[in-house]
């Protein structure tokens, strides 16, 4: 069933549940209603496409229109010996889409478990955690253009897939909507289990390691470090890490040796935000209704009955002070609306 509403609340459609209202409000259960409803309204509207809400802040009402895919089907489309080609609608919450994957035992999308979110969202942010990123097991992705609501297949690589990154939010920006993706999985077990204090965690536990146990321990450290937006109302990871020049984070080394660094491609490194607004002395940091959590400086959370602009503001005032402290610019990982 789809439905149109008209200056509809938005505050359980958005994981720091702002309350905020759309003009206009589409909420489409299969893409044929979809392709009729966008060929129906044949007028550049100012359209925005919002899937489970877990990346953005509302800082104002929308005056225009939002389409939200309620599609919910997970299908097997073939497979081989060593690959299944499955297709999960863009309506589909993320991690009911990892479980599936584990309960068939295919392999690819473990390290991607519990991330909030719907499938359709996963191309467009490319979605990562735990050294997995969506683009590591997309195949393709059906779209459709806003504009007349023609069908389109993106491959992979016509994804143009960067760190959060891909031509929905680049070049396609506002014009396309995801609504099914197909993901490669691998059929025999490979495990990538390199980040952080993954492989740590199953030597403490002497856990075996199989695709369940993978899943678990993942969903355990995300548990322990990131917040509930349950609980604690949030989007994630407020600001993408920085990828900065080689010689420039060799310079702001030399002042702070602490600081960590990860190679990011030809001349450059990835930087981390949490410890850059941690040692700003921003971690669990309080404003009025707004911090960062205790355990993780990079997400910001909703503390009372904070406005979305008093959190753009709070995300502004440790931008500035990461700035100024180590010459190193964050930028938004969230969408600002
Ligand atoms: N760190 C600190 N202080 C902090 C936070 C982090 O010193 O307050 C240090 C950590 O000790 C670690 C490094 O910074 O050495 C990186 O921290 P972490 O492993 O927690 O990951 P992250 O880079 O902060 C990224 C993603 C997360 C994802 C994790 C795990 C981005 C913007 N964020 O965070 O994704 O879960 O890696 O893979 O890339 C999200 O996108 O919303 C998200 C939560």
């Amino acid at each position: 069933m789809s439905k149109f509403e008209y200056n509809f609340s938005l505050k359980d459609y958005n994981t720091f549940n702002i309350d905020v209202t759309s003009k206009e409000f589409f909420a489409c259960s299969c893409e044929n209603d979809l392709i009729d409803f966008l060929i129906k309204i044949n007028s550049p509207k100012d359209i925005f496409v919002l899937g489970g809400g877990s990346n953005i802040l509302f800082t104002k009402n929308f005056d225009g229109l939002i389409i939200n895919m309620q599609n919910s089907k997970i299908e097997i489309l073939n497979s081989n010996n060593d690959f299944v080609y499955v297709k999960a609608d863009a309506g589909v919450i993320w991690d009911n889409f990892v479980e599936f994957c584990v309960e068939n035992n295919f392999y690819g999308a473990e390290n991607l478990s519990l991330i909030p979110g719907t499938v359709g969202a996963s191309p467009v942010q490319n979605i990562g955690a735990y050294g997995t990123e969506a683009k590591d097991i997309i195949f393709e992705v059906n779209a459709v253009k806003l504009i007349n609501g023609q069908k389109q297949i993106f491959s992979n690589s016509e994804c143009e897939f960067g760190y959060r990154d891909s031509i929905f939010k680049n070049s396609l920006l506002g014009r396309n909507l995801v609504t099914s993706v197909v993901f490669k999985l691998n059929k025999k077990p490979i495990f990538n289990l390199e980040y952080g204090n993954i492989k740590e965690e199953f030597e403490k536990s002497k856990q075996e390691i199989n695709l369940r146990n993978v899943r678990n321990t993942i969903i355990n450290i995300r548990q322990s470090k990131l917040p509930d937006p349950k609980v604690s109302p949030n989007a994630g990871s407020f600001f993408k890490n920085p990828v900065i020049d080689e010689t420039l984070f060799g310079i702001i080394s030399q002042k702070f040796p602490y600081l960590i660094s990860y190679p990011a491609g030809e001349g450059k490194v990835k930087t981390a935000a949490g410890q850059l607004i941690d040692k700003a002395g921003f971690k669990g940091f309080k404003l009025n209704n707004v911090a960062t959590h205790s355990n993780q400086a990079l997400v910001i959370i909703k503390t009372g009955n904070a406005s979305g602009a008093e959190i753009k503001y709070f995300s502004e005032h440790i931008k500035k002070a990461v700035l100024e402290k180590f010459g190193i610019a964050l930028e938004p990982e969230v969408n600002i609306l």
